[in-house]
């Protein structure tokens, strides 16, 4: 070893003008053969198969592969990791008999029924490290008004289920929903006008009683999902003079009207509903969430949010909006969280389900790659699922 590594000591002498030179190369073959010949102490080759063409080694100033060699070696100099610390588990509830009731675009993913069903549920999830979720009720269409008041009933099922959570499991975090579109007859995020308008202000009103209410049950951290402008100062300013100073806004900072969201809207039988010939109802939800076209437009809304307050920014969806996770990382010094929507989840059951990926590889995957775009905290339908992965389990 000594002498192959004299001979190239003295040959290489890290000489740009000499570097990939032939005759260099050659005789660096020829070294390193004759070392080997002498040095009885150098370990066997592995053999390679017939036909591996004899070349010598390429001059290389430095090569990436030494440091992804080993499992253990790749471990001690990885990046970024993923846990169950980082999942929000949503949960889908009803009120509306004791089974919980399967969603058919989100294999796998169920309404969990309110009592047992949604503490079992929470109790799972804890087991294995998950210790946030957020609450989205499906209200029944009876209880359903263009103007959405369910949305801040004190005994609605949103308030209900934050209560039975927080009851039951203290230390859980909490998080809420706050847009009207379970609640809203025209399945709208915002009070429709006859016209077709989203009303703002008079929505972002709504929005301030649901979101009190919601602390009012123990939420620990409200979630404003639907778009309207100036919501989250108002719902700071309303949750402080409601004295609730201790509960956190999650902004929805950063959300694309986007086509990800079909199955959350089947499970929630949420998606807005055809107009009448005196009430136009639009079939989108366009004139609030963003164009999935913009990507400096995200900026604009994060420095609004964080001038009004908000407290974690989140982008969604997910996967196809990295790069805004990213700009969002580069620009506040807030928690940053992602949605990997219920779209996104549907794709992958649906590739699992017929064999064309490996559902657990490309799942943990996807997390980590949230996690490495800049997302501290991850929404996700596989936080459950992720987490027993994590712990080795099936
Ligand atoms: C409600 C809301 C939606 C989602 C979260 N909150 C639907 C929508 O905006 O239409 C979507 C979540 C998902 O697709 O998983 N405002």
């Amino acid at each position: 070893m000594m002498i192959a590594a004299e001979k190239m000591n003295a040959q290489c002498g890290r000489c740009a003008s000499t570097r990939r030179s032939a005759p260099r190369n050659a005789s660096k073959v020829l070294a390193i053969a004759e070392a080997e010949r002498v040095n009885t102490f150098v370990r066997a080759k592995p053999g390679v198969p017939v036909g591996t063409p004899v070349v010598p080694p390429q001059d290389l100033p430095s090569r990436p592969r030494r440091n992804r060699r080993s499992d253990t070696f790749r471990k001690s100099i990885r990046e970024t990791w993923v846990g169950p610390e980082h999942f929000i588990l949503p949960i889908f509830v009803h009120d509306e008999g004791d089974k919980n009731t399967p969603i058919p675009s989100m294999p796998g993913y169920e309404r969990k029924y309110y009592g047992k069903g949604v503490t079992d549920f929470v109790s799972e999830a804890r087991s294995y490290g998950v210790n946030q979720v957020v609450i989205f009720p499906k209200t029944p269409d009876h209880l359903k008004t263009p103007t959405a008041e369910e949305a801040f009933n004190p005994n609605g099922l949103s308030q209900r289920t934050i209560r039975l959570l927080k009851d039951t499991f203290p230390d859980l975090e909490v998080y809420t929903d706050v847009a009207l579109d379970p609640y809203n007859s025209d399945g709208h995020d915002g009070i429709v006008r006859d016209d077709g308008v989203i009303m703002n202000d008079e929505t972002v009103e709504y929005l301030c009683r649901q979101a009190v209410s919601q602390a009012e049950a123990g939420a620990d951290v409200v979630s404003p999902s639907d778009m309207m402008d100036g919501r989250i100062g108002a719902i700071r300013e309303a949750l402080d003079s409601a004295g609730h100073t201790h509960v956190s806004i999650m902004s929805y900072c950063a959300k694309y009207s986007s086509a990800y969201y079909g199955p959350f809207r089947d499970a929630l039988a949420s998606a807005p509903k055809a107009g009448a010939a005196h009430r136009k109802i639009p079939g989108n939800k366009n004139t609030y969430q963003m164009d999935p076209a913009n990507y400096r437009e995200a900026l604009r809304e994060l420095e609004m949010d964080e001038a009004e307050g908000a407290d974690i920014v989140m982008v969604k969806p997910g996967l196809p909006y990295l790069d805004v996770v990213r700009q969002l990382r580069d620009n506040t010094a807030l928690p940053v969280a992602v949605y990997h929507v219920s779209g996104e989840y549907a794709m992958l059951k649906a590739a699992a389900e017929k064999g064309w990926l490996n559902e657990q590889q490309v799942a943990l995957e996807t997390l980590m790659c949230f996690r490495r775009a800049g997302a501290d905290l991850i929404l996700t339908y596989y936080g459950l699922q992720a987490s027993k992965w994590l712990a080795g389990e099936k």
